[in-house]
C-alpha cells in the first residue's frame, strides 16, 4: 500500500496535520524523537548478550515500520559497535527495516550508508503476504528466523486503524519471524491523543478507536499475549523513554 507521509507526530501538539499520517508515517518523525530518546537505553553490547551468539555467523536483524530508516541505521551502528574485532571471521550483521510508507522507504533507501548489509522495503505488516516476504529473506541466508526484531512506536497505529484481532496478530506474526524481540508499544494516553487531534481537524475519528477492548496498560496486554500465546518470555526491560514508554525484550522459550 502506498501512503503519503504526513507531518508533526504522536506525542507532539504542533499545529502540523496529523490527518495526513494515519499510520504513524510521519515525514519528519525524528526531529521530534532522535534515534537518541531509544537507543540511550539500549545496551551497545545487546548482540553480545543475546544467547545465540556463539551459534551463528550471521545474525539477521528485522525493523519493523522502519519510516526512513533513522533509527534502524543508528540502531545498526550502536550495536557494532561492540563487535569484538579479535576473530578471524568477524559475524555479518544484516538489518531489514521496512515500512507501508513508500516515500519514507524511498528517502530510507537514498540516505542508507551500509547498502550491502541494510536493506528497506516496503512492506504493510498486516498483510498475509508480508510473512512469505520476510520468511524468503531469512532463508536465503540459511536462518528459519531473525535474531533480533525490533518494533519500536507501531503497535498503536496497527491497532487504531485496524482493530483488537489485527493489534494481537501483529504480536503473534512478530513472535513467529524471531528469536528476540524488543518492543516498544505506545501506551494509551497516545491513543487518545492521536484520536483527539483527528477530531480537532474536524476528521473521523479512527476506524476502531472507540470499540476497543484491549485498552489500559498496553504494554501488560502485549507482554500476556507473547507469553501466553506465543511461547515468549520477558527477558529484560531496558526502563522508559523520555516518552514514557518502556522497551522491552522478549525472547522464545
Ligand atoms: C511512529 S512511526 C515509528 C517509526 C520507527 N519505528 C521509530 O520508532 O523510530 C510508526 C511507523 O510505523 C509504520 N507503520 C504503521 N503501520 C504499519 C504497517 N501495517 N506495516 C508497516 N509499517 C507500518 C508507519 O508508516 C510509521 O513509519
Amino acid at each position: 500500500m502506498a501512503v503519503p507521509a504526513g507531518h508533526a507526530g504522536e506525542e507532539s501538539s504542533e499545529t502540523g496535520d496529523p490527518g495526513a499520517a494515519p499510520h504513524g508515517n510521519f515525514i519528519n518523525y525524528y526531529t521530534f524523537n532522535p534515534p537518541e530518546n531509544r537507543l540511550s537505553l539500549i545496551p551497545a553490547s545487546l548482540l553480545e548478550q543475546l544467547r545465540w551468539r556463539r551459534e551463528s555467523e550471521t545474525v539477521l536483524m528485522l525493523d519493523v515500520g522502519c519510516n526512513s530508516g533513522d533509527l534502524s541505521i543508528a540502531l545498526y551502528k550502536h550495536l557494532l559497535q561492540e563487535q569484538p574485532l579479535e576473530t578471524d571471521s568477524p559475524r555479518s550483521v544484516h538489518l531489514l527495516g521496512f515500512d507501508l510508507d513508500r516515500d519514507l522507504i524511498l528517502r530510507a533507501q537514498n540516505c542508507n550508508p551500509f547498502p550491502q548489509n541494510i536493506q528497506f522495503i516496503p512492506l504493510d505488516i498486516t498483510q498475509e503476504s508480508s510473512h512469505t516476504e520476510l520468511t524468503s529473506y531469512v532463508e536465503k541466508f540459511g536462518c528459519s528466523r531473525f535474531h533480533l526484531c525490533t518494533c519500536f512506536a507501531v503497535t498503536m497505529w496497527v491497532h487504531l486503524n485496524h482493530g483488537d484481532a489485527a493489534f494481537l496478530a501483529l504480536l503473534s506474526r512478530l513472535a513467529s519471524l524471531c528469536e528476540y524481540l524488543l518492543l516498544e508499544v505506545q501506551p494509551w494516553k497516545c491513543y487518545r491523543s492521536a484520536a483527539r487531534r483527528l477530531r480537532k481537524l474536524g476528521r473521523s475519528d479512527f476506524d476502531h478507536f472507540k470499540t476497543l477492548a484491549i485498552r489500559g496498560d498496553m504494554a501488560a496486554h502485549a507482554k500476556e499475549h507473547l507469553e501466553k500465546q506465543c511461547s515468549m518470555e520477558l527477558t529484560q526491560s531496558f526502563g522508559n523513554t523520555s516518552w514514557d514508554r518502556s522497551l522491552l525484550l522478549f525472547k522464545r522459550r
